[in-house]
């Protein structure tokens, strides 16, 4: 049991925020496959705090997509404070605040992982949102800017002083952006550092990294990013090893074309015919990755206008 202020988790893990990838039907699926705690992708406050229709779209939920993690990119106190309004009206779980995210449009406006660079507003902003929601507050940063500025610790510390609930720490910093080795002795010492649950990001690609990463750190959970995308069983798969010391074999090809076509409904049923096919076009992709001579059918994926194409392309899907 891990307890993230007023919500308690029974399982050691949970699924990231992946901007452009962790939806409704997403986290629904996962969900399935024995998913507890569930995040949104990063949503802009400024959005919300403007009723941006598009950011609002982003938070489609309903009751069986719970407990939810929404998370909130931003550096600007106001108008993070004033998306928490707008949340009021959204059913959710815990509140998390991006200090992790690189991309350079991100950056430019001091959001994300810029925050690594300036502990004391970082301080300031978690303060603001843990008065102002009455939700559990976590923060997702970075082992820290770059390896010359590595100061994860001393923002946990800070961050923790601010009356977060939880810390989930990628173990990379901004400059490398997803490539490289993960500093596991980053997170360790954050864990060491914090009384609050910490949970390891990074490379989390299968259950023997997920004990890799907690035997590691010492980290109380692990965050599963990559690892789950084409991959949803990952879930069952890091509960069964860290449970029982268990290593669930892989779907059948039967199996997983069974859940492309219920994930393919699922976007198509909440984004109509086209638009659904059009989001599972990089699904598609990441499912079938590793079965022979798939390129043709890749190709055609990719062009696949509506849901009756892709349903009859993920039907030629063979061994
Ligand atoms: C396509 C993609 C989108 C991501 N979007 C977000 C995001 O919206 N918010 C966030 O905090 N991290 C985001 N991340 C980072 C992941 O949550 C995770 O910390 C990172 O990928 C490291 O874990 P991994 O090596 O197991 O993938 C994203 C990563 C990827 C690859």
């Amino acid at each position: 049991m891990i307890t993230i202020g007023t919500y308690t988790l029974s399982v050691p893990f949970v699924a990231a925020p992946l901007s452009g990838i962790s939806d409704l039907p997403y986290r629904l699926l996962i969900r399935s496959f024995g998913c507890e705690l569930a995040f949104t992708e990063m949503i802009s406050a400024r959005g919300l705090a403007y009723h941006d229709k598009k950011t609002l779209e982003l938070l489609k939920t309903c009751d069986a997509d719970r407990p939810l993690g929404i998370q909130l990119l931003g550096s600007n106190a106001e108008l993070l404070c004033r998306s928490l309004d707008v949340l009021a009206e959204i059913p959710h779980d815990i509140i998390d605040l991006n200090a992790a995210c690189p991309v350079p449009k991100v950056i430019k406006k001091g959001e994300g992982a810029s925050l690594m660079k300036d502990p004391k507003k970082l301080h300031d902003l978690l303060k603001r949102i843990v008065a102002k929601t009455t939700k559990p507050v976590t923060v997702k940063i970075r082992a820290g800017w770059d390896h010359r500025s590595v100061n994860a610790v001393e923002i946990a510390r800070s961050a923790q002083d601010a009356g977060i609930a939880a810390l989930f720490v990628h173990g990379r910093t901004m400059t490398q952006g997803y490539h490289g080795s993960v500093d596991y002795g980053v997170i360790r010492a954050v864990k060491e550092a914090v009384s609050i649950p910490v949970f390891g990001s990074g490379d989390v690609l299968s259950p023997l990294h997920a004990h890799m990463m907690i035997s590691k750190t010492g980290c109380d959970g692990v965050v599963v990013a990559r690892g789950a995308l084409g991959n949803p069983w990952i879930f069952q798969q890091i509960a069964a090893f860290l449970t029982h010391g268990t290593l669930i074999e892989t779907p059948s090809l039967e199996k997983v074309v069974q859940t492309m076509v219920q994930h393919l409904n699922a976007c198509c049923d909440l984004y109509g015919e086209r638009h659904g096919a059009v989001v599972f076009r990089k699904f598609f992709v990441w499912y079938t990755k590793g079965i022979a001579h798939i390129r043709a059918l890749r190709n055609k994926a990719f062009h696949a206008a509506t849901r009756a194409d892709m349903l009859d392309i993920i039907g030629q899907i063979s061994p």
